[in-house]
């Protein structure tokens, strides 16, 4: 089995010494490519910029900074997986236009354009062929179930790992989560709160059993 795992955060560069980014630590993308990796699985592991060890025993580890960048590194390698968890948090925006030099501050406002990045996992549901398995995360503060929903049918997915953010215990940050999975025939699997070694481990269990 070839799975590829995107992890972390994406940053979107405003000036040399700015950017934009969201609280993603990685801590589930890369406890999820250690369970991979666990089962012997060749694992490709891209990843955002976060403050954690390089998984021992990685096919494959690809160190990104930009959403541009993990798009790039993430569709020229997924026709060779078999599939792909899609665990990084994106940024969705980047700003239009990147200065070379430092901005320096003003009385006045500052108005940043921003313009969407590619959905990486978007992309990935029109990529896929038959054989090919495609799990995405949804991370939401809201209507947790039917915005999980909504995203594995848009986006075309097998699975979809929701999880609520904005709770203490769970998400980003954190060293715990729970979350519930739903796939594309209508099955619907909760896994309560735990460290997210273990989750990532029954995560696996559940979508791969042995
Ligand atoms: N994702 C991606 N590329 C992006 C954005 C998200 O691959 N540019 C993936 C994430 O890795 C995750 C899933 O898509 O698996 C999250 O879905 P998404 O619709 O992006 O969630 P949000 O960004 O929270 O979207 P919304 O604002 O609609 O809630």
């Amino acid at each position: 089995m070839k799975i590829l795992i995107s992890a972390g955060p994406t940053r979107e560069a405003i000036d040399p010494v700015r950017f934009i980014t969201n609280h993603s630590s990685g801590k589930m993308g890369y406890a999820l490519a250690l369970a991979a990796v666990k089962r012997g699985w060749q694992v490709v592991l891209v990843s955002g910029p976060v403050d954690l060890p390089r998984p021992e025993g990685l096919a494959e580890f690809v160190q990104v900074v930009s959403a541009a960048e993990m798009a790039d590194a993430v569709k020229s390698r997924f026709p060779a997986m078999d599939g792909a968890i899609l665990c990084a948090a994106v940024a969705d925006y980047r700003p239009v236009t990147v200065s070379n030099k430092k901005i320096k501050k003003s009385d006045d406002d500052l108005i940043l354009h921003l313009e969407r990045t590619e959905d990486i996992l978007k992309t990935l549901g029109t990529m896929k062929n038959a054989q090919q398995i495609l799990i995405g995360f949804a991370a939401e503060t809201d209507d947790l179930e039917a915005n999980a929903l909504a995203k594995l049918k848009k986006k075309n997915l097998d699975w979809i790992a929701a999880n609520k953010v904005g709770v203490p215990g769970r998400g980003f940050q954190a060293d715990t989560n729970a979350i519930t999975l739903y796939n594309a025939t209508g099955e619907k699997i909760e896994l309560p709160l735990t460290d997210k070694e273990s989750l990532a481990e029954e995560m696996l269990n559940r979508i791969f059993p042995e």
